[in-house]
């Protein structure tokens, strides 16, 4: 057996634009592996062609062209197969908010093909890890985000799949659900479970063990954390706390020709510079004569959320 849960080779989705003689590309030749058991984190804005892609390869969309492998079944020739062998938690929840939360399930097992002793154990579990025991008879509309999410989750992973699709599970959910949500993924992954996950918050990126970020349906960076942020930044950034004023100061630098690239985190700005030393002459030099002033600075290594930054706002400037 391949140690790779997934494959996906020049995978293109293009959708007719009604009325018009001409295609939209919402997916455009993309090419990655996932390997089994790891989290494997799909990032990129809204509209980026996360979605799509998952459709594609949960057998629920037809690829314009390009082809992939998931769990060993070919998405083109083998859906119904596929379908049977995964897990699927659509960005909506598809739970039934009229159905109590006990018959939500009993639904989804019902789909899945469980029954009697199975579905009851199957059931046990679910309450269990969404922390539902005692709400089995309340109307799923009265749970909270935390609560449909992990319900929702269950529901998709009744069957024991092996490997499972969540898309923005995380939307919409407080930063504490946030934070549980993915423990419940680290969960799965340490029981061997193949989890890839969508979100356009850059910081959850954090948690996976790879990454693909894509940007107008391409794909623009792949890779460990790790690899990220030592492959594709190899500009120093700086971290400069304003004495002063910080949206003022963010004005007065990212307008100065030396400054690679610049951005607010919380209460201060990074900066990409071309030398560390130069840079923050220039920086001390140029807040001082606008009366703003330097607290503090410092060069730091990129976070994540840096190097997509900068990828995203190169491949935007590339495709101008
Ligand atoms: N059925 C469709 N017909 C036409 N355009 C679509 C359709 N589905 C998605 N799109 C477009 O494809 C692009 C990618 O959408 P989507 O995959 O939902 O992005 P994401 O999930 O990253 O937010 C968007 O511009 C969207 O409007
Ligand atoms: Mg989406």
């Amino acid at each position: 057996m391949s140690d790779l849960a997934i494959e996906v080779r020049d995978l293109t989705k293009k959708f007719n634009l009604p009325g018009r003689h001409q295609t939209f590309t919402a997916v455009d030749h993309i090419n990655f592996s996932v390997k089994r058991g790891e989290v494997f984190g799909f990032l990129g804005a809204n509209g980026a062609g996360k979605s799509t892609t998952i459709r594609m390869l949960c057998g629920l969309l037809q690829p314009t062209s390009g082809t992939a492998t998931v769990g060993g079944f070919d998405i083109n020739t083998q859906t119904e197969l596929l379908k049977k062998n995964i897990g699927y938690m659509s960005q909506r929840f598809s739970l039934y908010d009229d159905l109590t939360v006990e018959q939500n399930i009993r639904f989804y097992g019902g789909i899945y093909g469980l029954h009697n002793h199975r579905l009851q154990e199957r059931m046990e579990w679910v309450l269990a890890m969404a922390d539902l025991k005692g709400r089995e008879k309340s109307l799923t509309r009265t749970l909270s985000g935390g609560w449909k999410q992990r319900l929702a989750l269950g529901c998709a992973i009744l069957h024991e799949p092996q490997i499972v699709f969540l898309d923005e599970p995380t939307g919409g959910v407080d930063p504490i659900s946030r934070r549980n949500f993915w423990e419940l993924i680290n969960d799965l992954s340490s029981q061997g479970i193949t989890v890839l996950v969508t979100t356009h918050f850059l910081d959850e990126a954090e948690y996976c063990n790879d990454i693909i970020l894509i940007n107008a349906g391409r794909l623009i960076a792949n890779g460990s954390p790790v690899e990220l942020k030592t492959e594709y930044i190899t500009n120093p950034i700086l971290e400069v706390r304003p004495a002063a004023n910080i949206v003022e100061a963010m004005e007065v630098v990212r307008t100065q020709p030396w400054a690679l690239e610049t951005s607010v985190f919380g209460t201060g700005l990074h900066v990409m510079v071309a030398d560390a030393k130069e840079g923050e002459r220039a920086i001390r030099l140029v807040l001082g004569a606008q009366g703003i002033g330097v607290e503090h600075i410092e060069r730091i290594s990129p976070s994540l959320e840096d190097v997509f930054l900068y990828l995203l706002e190169k491949d935007t400037a590339n495709a101008a």
